[in-house]
């Protein structure tokens, strides 16, 4: 993969502002400036850095085309957009199920870019797919062992981490995953990513098709792991309650960054709320 010099056609000015025009431009391919709607979130030492990735699943087809992300330590980063923007296929190139075919990711001074999932997982950092994401014949017990992979040393000190930080998890231990409700299912696959004690946790739409409370509780569960330390990054459909959350949000359309800014800022920007959250908060 030749990711030397990328070339960067879309060093947009961070105030230009989207015209209807360029909105249009949106549902074909062409580059549409980022607006960036905090003139502050700069980081010197980010956690996290993707810079102007591009790729996709098939030779030729690039789903990605120029995405930046950044977290800084200890935050929540909050990525949202439209169906089929890419979201998704931005983690998986930030965790190596993908390579880019241009485009770097960092982990703290790391260069990851290429790295394969598994090897990225024992550098600090771990992801839970929006499917699939625990063993449903397993207990809740077996699924944490799974966890720590081959970390067996101090395994079940971690485990005990987990309850503390779980404690429903710790009632059904012996329970199989299968029969937990949707909510605890995500607590669950959470757990079990944070096994090997990343530093950095990638989140797939985890309140994906969950009744409100479950989804109340989803958001409880990585705001709770959030204070443990743990810097989030997170694709939601739930827009508004993620990027209320976020200490950094981006909005992702067409494989590029459409808006970037704090959560509350992007909640507060009309463009913003017009064009992806169904029109102004009331
Ligand atoms: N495994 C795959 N193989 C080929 N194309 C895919 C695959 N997964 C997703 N895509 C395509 O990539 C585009 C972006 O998908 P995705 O990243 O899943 O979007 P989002 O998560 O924002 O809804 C879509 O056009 C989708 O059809
Ligand atoms: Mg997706």
């Amino acid at each position: 993969m030749s990711a030397d010099e990328p070339t960067s056609p879309d060093e947009a000015p961070v105030d230009t502002p989207i015209t209807e025009a360029a909105v249009d431009d949106q549902v074909t391919t062409a580059d549409v400036a980022e607006t960036v709607v905090s003139d502050d979130l700069d980081v010197v030492q980010p956690v996290l850095r993707a810079e102007h990735l591009v790729g996709g699943y098939v030779p030729e087809v690039d789903i990605l085309r120029g995405c930046d992300l950044t977290a800084a330590d200890g935050e929540i980063v909050v990525v949202v957009g439209p169906n089929g923007a890419g979201k998704s296929t931005l983690i998986k190139a930030i965790f190596g199920l993908i390579t880019p075919r241009e485009g770097r990711v960092y982990l703290r001074d790391a260069d990851i870019t290429g790295t394969p999932a598994n090897r990225i997982n024992g550098l600090g950092m771990s992801y839970v797919p929006q499917v699939n994401n625990v063993f449903p014949s397993l207990t809740i017990h077996e699924n944490l062992q799974m966890g720590a992979a081959k970390r067996r040393k101090g395994m079940d000190a971690r485990i005990e981490e987990m309850y503390e930080l779980f404690p429903r998890l710790r009632e059904r231990r012996r329970n199989r995953a299968e029969g937990l409700s949707g909510g605890e299912r995500q607590m669950l696959a959470v757990a079990r990513a944070l096994m090997p004690q990343p530093s950095v946790l990638l989140l797939d739409e985890p309140s994906a098709g969950l009744a409100p409370k479950a989804v109340a509780e989803v958001f409880e569960t990585v705001k709770r792991v959030n204070d443990s330390g743990v810097t989030i990054v997170m694709i939601e459909q739930n827009a508004r309650a993620a990027l209320a959350i976020a200490n950094r949000g981006y909005v992702l359309e067409g494989g590029q960054n459409r808006f970037t800014g704090r959560g509350v800022d992007l909640l507060n920007d009309p463009h913003v709320a017009e064009l992806y959250l169904g029109g102004a908060a009331d």
